[in-house]
């Protein structure tokens, strides 16, 4: 029987997408299957929104971000018109599975449909978090870092020339990755992360300290959803609610630079990198990494490993259920959080 699968990327976009798409499609020609593209994630199967994919439609998208099928946060088990229109168009283009593509939100839908509606279905994992359990690595996080790393060495200038503090706030949701790594990479003097609420006195007495060694200006990394310690919340009622809104994040830098300036009178600038981080070239770890993940995201399909998840595990490319890979958010490990401290101040 001749086969079609079918390839969706749905959740934020992320750089390497295309290079798990391309992988899937140039792979899958070698195995005679024919695949389709599912327009803005799950939206396109809902409204049947498709285009078949062939060698030539893959051509040239390796070096690009984002991603050539569109994405949405539109979730399969919305209600039961979603997911019965799903289930229609299944059936109507003929799909012997799928691949979906995406974070968090995207695998919990992956799973609800193999486990509840039978759907042969898998996922490969992506987010420039990093906060997917199952996995040792998403793609997009290496991007991710790099631009964070090269935002704060170019951010050395001003802060060196003006003697000046820079908050540099960066995404991440509720883990700090992006923010360790890019803090570590880029040298930054206080990184700040949601795993740990931080003290407002504790970031002023270690920027005073710098001072007072003459290092007369300092870079702070804080993730977008790190918390001042709730016995020292400099916070009103108003800003918290606006930063730590449930789906759009940020704002936390501003606050804290206001707060720094106010402590200590020294001149205090935010960058916020915002999605300029999600944006541009994938580096080469990330299309690597993303070229494993489509070609064993097809060998899963190809062996019929339906409800699970590509994984990267030390250095080799495995699988998890989708099951354990949703079950709980991968926090910034401990011993990295201890290697910024080593370097805070
Ligand atoms: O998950 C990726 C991410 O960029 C997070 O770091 C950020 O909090 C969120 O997506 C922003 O989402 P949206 O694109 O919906 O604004």
């Amino acid at each position: 029987m001749h086969k079609r699968i079918g390839i969706l990327t749905s959740g934020g976009d992320c750089p390497g997408l295309n290079a798990v798409i391309r992988a899937v499609v140039r792979r899958a020609a070698l195995s005679n299957t024919s695949v389709l593209g599912i327009k803005n994630g799950w939206r396109g199967l809902i409204e049947g929104d498709v285009e078949p994919l062939n060698r030539s439609s893959v051509t040239g998208i390796l070096p690009r971000g984002g991603t050539i099928l569109g994405t949405s946060r539109t979730s399969p088990t919305k209600d039961a018109e979603t997911t019965d229109a799903i289930l229609h168009n299944w059936r109507h283009f003929e799909l012997t599975g799928l691949i979906a593509v995406g974070g968090e939100g995207t695998l919990k839908g992956a799973f609800e449909m193999w486990q509840k509606h039978n759907l042969p279905l898998l996922g490969v994992p992506k987010t420039i978090d990093n906060d997917l359990s199952g996995t040792d690595r998403t793609f997009g996080f290496d991007t991710a870092v790099s631009v964070v790393v090269d935002a704060i060495d170019r951010l050395h200038s001003t802060a060196e020339s003006h003697h000046r503090v820079m908050v540099v706030e960066v995404m991440g949701r509720h883990t700090g990755w992006i923010a360790a790594y890019g803090g570590i990479a880029g040298g930054a003097d206080v990184v700040l992360v949601p795993e740990h609420p931080f003290h407002i006195s504790r970031v002023c007495a270690q920027l005073s300290k710098r001072q007072e060694q003459g290092r007369l200006f300092s870079i702070i990394v804080v993730a977008e959803d790190a918390h001042p310690a709730t016995d020292e919340d400099f916070l009103s009622d108003e800003a918290r609610s606006t930063i730590y809104q449930h789906d759009r994040l940020g704002g936390i830098g501003t606050l804290l630079a206001r707060e720094i300036e106010m402590r200590l009178n020294v001149e205090t600038r935010v960058t916020k990198l915002g999605y300029v981080q999600r944006g541009g070239s994938p580096t080469a770890y990330d299309r690597i990494l993303a070229t494993r993940f489509g070609i064993k995201a097809f060998e899963m399909v190809e062996a019929g490993e339906w409800g699970r998840m590509v994984s990267l595990q030390g250095t080799s490319i495995t699988s998890v259920s989708l099951e354990e890979a949703i079950r709980e958010v991968k926090y910034l490990d401990e011993i990295i959080f201890r290697l910024v401290d080593i370097f805070a101040g």
